[in-house]
């Protein structure tokens, strides 16, 4: 009797668990789309905090190295390149088969100071160079690359920085057309935040978008997706529709979405319900191809430092508690 009983109950938890095993993390509830985080080697590396790998193992399918892939890391001195901290990164995604996206190569911040202090004749080599030493460093492991990242105003004129000035603006197909052959089976993406919904900024990026791939020189377009509680834009869907419609996939990039804090009950009930909005705007769209969220845990979101008194960003809290958003984004990825 008491043996039956065992036998019963570990089979029916046998069949519950084949029921719907691969949907019970993020990871699995996206795929075949994928969910990606960003993630700083000094947290995988820390051996104080185990939950921050073992989260980021059981949940995500995916990284961004949030720092160590900008220009100031590695190549601090020009022609001195340095992928230390990169390669942490990307060997601990290799060990556990994820999606890495290249995070960036031409981006007027976190730039070491001294292409500012070239001559300005040397740019467009120093960028030709910075992008095919980097892509070819890791030629055949990245999945995509933002090659450019941030070069619009959010009126949509081009943003001014060091590339603009001195190359003028051919630097946009000049790099792509660099980091095509540098890597050229890694898909080349344009990433920018306020390009979420339809305004002048993302109507600018489109059209670069057309003009580089009616030159074959762009994969996708990553929408960093920075959003404040309460404000994600309306027409999500519609304008990443619009792109797909230009014959390039999109992704979710460096999802977070913050708030003043401490937040109160409808301002969490709010922040979930948001999260689902996103995912599940992103699965409407067929090429959608992923969501990668700014962090994991709030304890090391670039928030606060960067918002002072804002936070609670991500789908963790700062113990490591799951926030009503983690719920609604894992039905959302379910559905
Ligand atoms: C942020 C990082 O999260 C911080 O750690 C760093 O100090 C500054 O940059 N847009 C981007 C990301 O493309 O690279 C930025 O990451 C956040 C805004």
């Amino acid at each position: 009797m008491h043996c039956f009983g065992a036998l019963f109950v570990s089979s029916s938890l046998a069949l519950a668990a084949t029921a719907s095993p691969a949907k019970s993390t993020l990871k699995a509830a996206a795929s075949p789309r994928y969910f990606a985080a960003a993630i700083g080697y000094g947290h995988l590396t820390n051996k104080t905090d185990h939950l921050f790998r073992e989260i980021a193992v059981a949940e995500y399918g995916g990284l961004t190295p949030e720092n160590e892939m900008k220009w100031e890391i590695t190549e601090p001195e020009q022609g001195v390149f340095n992928f230390t901290q990169a390669e942490i990164i990307v060997s601990f995604a290799e060990a556990h088969d994820y999606v890495i996206r290249g995070h960036t190569l031409v981006w007027y911040s976190q730039l070491a100071p001294w292409v500012t202090e070239i001559p300005e004749s040397e740019v467009l080599s120093a960028m030709q160079n910075h992008i095919t030493t980097a892509m070819t460093h890791f030629k055949g492991r990245i999945y995509a690359w933002d090659v450019v990242n941030e070069g619009f105003n959010d009126d949509g004129t081009f943003r001014d920085n060091v590339f603009l000035e001195n190359i003028g603006e051919d630097y946009f197909e000049i790099a792509y057309q660099t980091a095509r052959k540098a890597d050229p089976r890694a898909k080349l993406y344009y990433n920018d935040y306020n390009t979420e919904g339809v305004n002048n900024k993302s109507d600018s990026v489109l059209s670069l978008v057309k003009s580089l791939k009616s030159k074959g020189l762009i994969d996708g377009v990553g929408f960093q997706s920075h959003f404040i509680v309460g404000s994600v834009p309306n027409d999500l869907q519609a304008n990443l529709q619009r792109f797909v419609d230009a014959g390039v996939e999109v992704a979710i990039t460096e999802l977070d979405i913050r708030a003043n804090t401490p937040v109160n009950a409808s301002v969490i009930a709010q922040h979930a319900k948001d999260f689902a909005f996103v995912v599940n705007a992103c699965q409407a769209v067929k090429k959608c191809v992923g969501i990668t969220t700014w962090g994991i845990t709030d304890s090391y979101s670039w928030i606060p430092s960067t918002f002072p008194g804002q936070g609670y960003g991500l789908l963790w809290d700062d113990s490591y508690e799951k926030k009503p958003a983690y719920y609604t984004t894992l039905t959302a990825l379910r559905t």
